[in-house]
């Protein structure tokens, strides 16, 4: 029997039904980061593999577990499958040299992102991200942050999900990082035994991780320690300037010390925002400043960088959206030829209706008025023009409007002016 081949597990196909809908989103994505003046960018779907060991981290699982390698035949290169966009941004934004070209870069993208991840609802191998990062010199202002969150609420809310909830929290800067992980570190090792499993391997790896873990026991040991993170005065100082930016614009967040996020790269102000309907996976969305990784990926050591952004997951979105509203597939109108001789100028009306902009279908293969109908109906068309006997001779169309079941008749010259006024209306 012939081998029938399948998609690659954790990845699938967009059906021409869903297309109108992934349309729509990447449309409105586009227009509401424009609006806060954000330009698009295009990187490349997969880069230099160690790009992404040293921006996110060799101890994230991103990096660890997850990376897609390309097989290559030379030994000095390697590449991989990009799992998200951050990295790719920052590594055009120093090759371009955009730091010269503007203060702040505002940027973003949309496209798929790859990981080697176990396959569950919400959780894909391929799957789609919009993201949105601003970049440049001395450019950490609390303000910007706030406006970072605003907009991946803005975002959510116009693509349709339902009540999306920000949580926000603050690593601190490097150094601070690198203290409260030696204070970590000496804490759990007086509790090491109540960890669970994968927290004890966290604790040689990444010890922030542990924050963030479920398990009753290692939740237990986290709750009163979040509270005494040694954080910099002036760390909680921007942190708190952070919260008063988002009050002032009526943002609602939830300061939550056990959010720690998965990749490296992260200071100061982290945030990941939930929505309900996703099961275990309900991240929609995250984000947080960036600081450091200009300089970690060889951006000028005299300028002191600043960095934010959040990337969005699209099928999560649409599995987040409230039901019932799905987008219209149809086109504008249906050309019908009753006799097969018609079919010429049939043909010749398709032609001139798409050039001027308007969407139209035919049927090749002719058929009874009923069947072509039939056709019309299945292509959702909102008009079908006829071309009868009556009409040939006359130079007329009989126009049909589907929803309504009126008929009128308009001449060939006019057609085109008829059809865009009602279109328009
Ligand atoms: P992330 O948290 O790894 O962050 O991913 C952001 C979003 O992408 C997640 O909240 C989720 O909606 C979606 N996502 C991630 N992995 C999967 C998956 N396997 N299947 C389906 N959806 C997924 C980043 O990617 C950072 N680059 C965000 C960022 C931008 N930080 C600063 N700038």
């Amino acid at each position: 029997m012939t081998k029938i081949f399948a998609v690659p597990r954790g990845t699938s196909d967009i059906l021409p039904d869903a297309v109108p809908l992934w349309e729509e989103i990447e449309s409105k994505a586009r227009k509401i980061c424009k609006s806060y003046g954000y330009k698009e960018i295009r990187t490349p779907v997969y880069e230099d593999i160690n790009l992404f060991k040293r921006s996110l981290g060799q101890t994230s699982d991103v990096v660890n577990k997850q990376l897609l390698e390309l097989a290559s035949s030379r030994e000095d290169e390697g590449y991989a499958l990009r799992p998200e966009g951050t990295a790719a941004v920052v590594r055009s934004y120093i090759e371009n040299s955009l730091d010269g070209k503007e203060s702040l870069s505002k940027l973003f993208y949309l496209g798929p992102m790859f990981r080697g991840e176990r396959p569950q609802k919400g959780r894909l191998r391929q799957f789609h991200q919009v993201g949105v990062e601003a970049i440049g010199p001395n450019s950490t202002s609390p303000l910007l942050d706030a406006e970072m969150m605003a907009l991946a609420m803005q975002l959510l809310k116009e693509l349709g999900v339902r009540d999306p909830k920000l949580r926000i929290n603050s690593l601190g800067s490097k150094e601070d990082k690198a203290t409260i992980s030696t204070w970590l570190r000496e804490e759990f090792a007086k509790h090491k035994n109540e960890l669970c499993d994968e927290c004890q391997a966290r604790f040689e790896r990444n010890v922030f991780r542990v924050l963030d873990c479920k398990k009753e026991g290692c939740r237990q040991l986290v709750v009163s320690l979040v509270k005494n993170l040694p954080l910099s005065a002036e760390s909680q100082h921007y942190f708190n300037l952070v919260q008063s930016s988002l009050n002032s614009i009526g943002i609602v967040f939830e300061v939550s010390p056990h959010l720690v996020r998965g990749l490296d790269y992260y200071t100061h102000t982290v945030f990941e925002i939930t929505a309900e309907g996703l099961g275990s996976q309900d991240a929609v969305g995250a984000g947080g400043r960036y600081n450091g990784l200009v300089h970690e990926l060889g951006g000028s050591e005299k300028v002191d960088y600043g960095a934010i952004g959040f990337a969005l997951g699209l099928e999560r979105i649409i599995l987040a959206r409230s039901p019932g509203l799905s987008l219209p597939v149809g086109i504008n109108a249906f050309v019908i030829a009753m006799k097969d001789e018609y079919q010429p100028q049939g043909f010749l009306l398709l032609q001139q209706l798409r050039n001027a902009g308007i969407s139209a279908g035919m049927s090749f293969s002719g058929g009874s008025m009923k069947s072509q109908m039939g056709k019309a109906d299945k292509a959702q068309a909102r008009f079908a023009l006829i071309l009868g006997e009556d009409e040939m001779k006359t130079q007329m169309v009989a126009v049909k409007d589907m929803q309504l079941g009126t008929q009128e008749s308009v001449t060939i010259k006019e057609i085109i002016n008829f059809l865009k006024t009602k279109i328009e209306s």
